[in-house]
């Protein structure tokens, strides 16, 4: 044997270990067949998601449906679930390019940073469709299509409400504000909506407005600051669900009645905020629908076949009182 060779027991080794490399490479990721773009010979279209993470009941409803609706379309789905950072979605991405998917469909974690990574997928010849969330691009041709809410009308549904609860306020309203994760398009988009609607009435004042990243746990521990800092909160404007429900544990723990002492504005109507709801804890909700997924795979075998798709596609939604949520509640689906 020649001693500068490696000898086969190495080779193997090192492949194994180089499989093993570019398996991790994409973190959590579920990938779910073969290398993609057809490789298996299956004939299925091969779709690589990257998911923002799994921060909200919202995010999981999500998730749930893009699942369940590429195995009903036959597609074949490589999922990767970005734990909320873009340095994530970013590898993924790459590394769904690098497998030469058919198509690649994501919802970014915050709006900036994505064009270099946007036109690798293009000069790659992989279509991209983003779902749910948008990017600031101004070059509109590294994406297909934006299927996904319309977030400044959902803020703008939660202001117009309170605008009308509170026409007759003699005083100063105070209101706090859990914004989303910093950055992504619903927490610019629902804060815009949200502070022109109120600035129609000069008493209806933000006077705290902080992060709580879409969680429970964020929402619980920033309205915790806001009441040791803030004598009298009036309304909370929470950019989801979830951070509204940390937030209620947060006001119970302070000796307030949330719903009554301080009313609650959210936005999803998720199962438990719409029991929440149902129960008197939050006033109002704007609806966000999760349940993008068959409208997705549609656009995925559209964009793979090379049809046309409108190049913004947005979801129907609505929103609900009290009165509403009670009714709705025994057949929500998520
Ligand atoms: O992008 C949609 C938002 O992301 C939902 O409102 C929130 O719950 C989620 O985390």
């Amino acid at each position: 044997m020649n001693a500068h060779l490696p000898s086969r027991k190495v080779i193997a080794v090192l492949t194994a270990a180089l499989l093993a490399t570019g398996m991790a490479a994409c973190g959590n990721s579920d990938t779910g067949g073969d290398t993609g773009g057809d490789k298996g010979g299956d004939g299925k279209i091969t779709l690589g998601f990257s998911q923002v993470g799994a921060e909200s009941g919202w995010r999981t409803a999500n998730t749930t449906s893009i699942k369940d609706a590429a195995a009903a379309a036959g597609i074949d789905l490589k999922f990767d679930d970005a734990q909320q950072k873009q340095e994530n979605q970013i590898k993924a991405i790459r590394n769904f390019i690098q497998q030469k998917v058919d198509v690649i469909a994501f919802s970014p974690v915050v709006e900036s940073g994505w064009d270099t990574v946007l036109k690798e997928a293009r000069d790659a010849k992989i279509p991209v469709i983003l779902t749910d969330r948008a990017v600031d691009s101004a070059d509109k041709s590294l994406y297909k299509t934006f299927l996904g809410s319309d977030f400044v009308k959902e803020g703008r549904l939660a202001g117009e409400w309170l605008v009308e609860q509170e026409k007759a306020a003699a005083g100063p309203v105070n209101i706090v504000e859990l914004q989303g994760t910093t950055g992504s398009a619903p927490a610019n988009d629902r804060k815009k909506g949200f502070a022109e609607a109120i600035a129609t009435n000069p008493n209806l004042k933000i006077i705290a407005s902080q992060s709580g990243d879409f969680t429970r746990a964020g929402g619980k521990q920033v309205m915790e600051q806001f009441l040791k800092a803030n004598p009298k909160i009036d309304v909370l404007f929470a950019h989801n669900d979830d951070m509204g429900l940390g937030a209620l544990e947060a006001i119970t723990a302070a000796g307030k009645v949330p719903g009554k002492d301080i009313t609650i504005i959210t936005v999803d109507a998720v199962k438990d905020g719409m029991q929440a709801l149902a129960d008197g804890k939050f006033n109002f909700i704007a609806e966000c629908s999760p349940l993008l997924g068959p409208q997705l795979m549609e656009l995925v075998k559209k964009v793979h076949n090379g049809e046309e798709v409108p190049a913004r596609i947005e979801t129907q939604e609505t929103t609900f009182t009290q009165e509403q949520a009670k009714e709705a509640l025994p057949n929500r689906k998520y």
